[in-house]
């Protein structure tokens, strides 16, 4: 049951109050009953203003190689040490470092040295090309974020991250260079294994005849998709210097058709009755992703679905990764936001779309799921 408003209110004055009070939260975390949840929050309150640290220990990692040394198995601390080329001293910060957010572990029974081994977090990261990428990547976005202030102030898309994602900001996007869309479409393939495989479990594709991927990127979804619909004609769409890549990636003889334009302003290929849009629609402003929509469901052959595939905000668990994170990452980039998945809902049903649902993908954080069929 919801408190009615003017009591929510009245609760969260009473409430800001006393925590703004230092005794009282003494007493708080002093009080067997409130102790736990007064410990949490302080630790979780720490992670929100330590949080940029973490992510540079693990940048420094990631560039030093410390988790790739341990693929193969644990290293003796002096082996490792001399593998990083670092100080010893500055070493050992890093690795314990490393350690305390769970992207090493280090096993002390030997009490000559210490040994160290991947923790949780760094094998699921090392055996994650994506987060990888994703890693490297964060420090042009933590760049244009040193100065949050100033970031925010400044016109939208004057930052390095807007340079990055140039479509996010031209008038005429078609117009990109090869050497302007090279660098995110390789970090859009590195990070789309895993979120084709969410789709695809998801989603079975096998029943569809001719599969159109809208802003496709160098065609690995498609290749992906081609493992689960062998039958299917694949359509791809993206800028012409992407659709161009992604042709010369596809064999000659793979009857993959690639397709250069802008979805803004030209014609989508007809015929498909499937459309995916994948990690497409949180980059754009509400304008153009409405009408994105109405022009793709116009695209469908009759009784033919549209699937849209991204993170979304509002997400259960994850609450961080939409506003927080995307809110962000898609303000310096220049255009976009995160939406919740009923408002996608809302303009799919507006796109004269039906039967709209969400289906369950394993790690919504990764990508969540909504299909909408077209009337036939
Ligand atoms: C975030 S990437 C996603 C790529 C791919 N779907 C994936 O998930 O890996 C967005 C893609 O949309 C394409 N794109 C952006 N604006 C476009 C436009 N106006 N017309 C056609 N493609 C566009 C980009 O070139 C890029 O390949």
């Amino acid at each position: 049951m919801q408190l009615p408003g003017w009591l929510r209110n009245r609760w969260r004055r009473w409430r800001n109050a006393k925590l703004l009070d230092p005794l009282v939260q003494r007493k708080l975390s002093g009080f067997w009953l409130t102790r736990r949840r007064a410990r949490r929050e302080a630790a979780e309150t720490f992670d929100l203003v330590a949080g940029f640290v973490y992510s540079q220990v693990l940048l420094a990692c990631h560039r030093l190689g410390v988790l790739t040394q341990l693929r193969d198995g644990p290293m003796p601390h002096s082996q490792l040490l001399s593998n990083l080329e670092l100080p010893p001293a500055a070493g050992l910060t890093l690795l314990r470092a490393a350690a305390a957010l769970d992207l090493l572990e280090s096993d002390e029974s030997n009490a000559d040295e210490v040994t160290w081994w991947l923790g949780v977090k760094g094998a699921a990261l090392l055996g994650n090309a994506g987060a990888l990428a994703m890693i490297e990547h964060h420090a042009v976005l933590y760049r244009d974020l040193v100065d949050p202030v100033a970031l925010l102030r400044a016109p939208r898309g004057s930052s390095e991250l807007a340079q990055y994602w140039p479509y996010a900001t031209a008038d005429a996007p078609a117009r990109a260079a090869p050497q302007q869309i090279g660098a995110y479409t390789t970090l859009m393939a590195a990070s789309q294994g895993l979120v084709a495989d969410e789709i695809l479990d998801a989603y079975d594709f096998s029943r569809h005849r001719r599969i159109l991927d809208i802003g496709g990127g160098d065609g690995t979804f498609l290749r992906h998709v081609r493992e689960r619909a062998p039958q299917a004609q694949l359509v791809l769409f993206d800028l012409p210097a992407v659709a161009a890549e992604a042709g010369r990636r596809f064999a000659a003889a793979s009857g993959v058709e690639c397709v250069g334009g802008d979805f803004a302003r030209d014609a989508l290929p007809s015929g498909a009755d499937l459309i995916t849009l994948v990690r497409i629609l949180h980059d754009h402003d509400d304008e153009l992703a409405k009408s994105l929509l109405h022009r793709a469901a116009a695209a469908l052959t009759p009784g033919g679905c549209l699937l849209v595939a991204e993170p979304l905000a509002g997400t259960p668990r994850a609450m961080r990764m939409g506003n927080a994170y995307f809110g962000l990452y898609l303000w310096a980039m220049g255009s976009g936001r995160a939406r919740t998945a009923e408002e996608l809902s809302a303009w799919l049903r507006d796109a004269g779309l039906i039967e709209i649902e969400e289906r369950a993908t394993r790690i919504p954080l990764q990508t969540r799921l909504i299909v909408a069929r077209r009337a036939r």
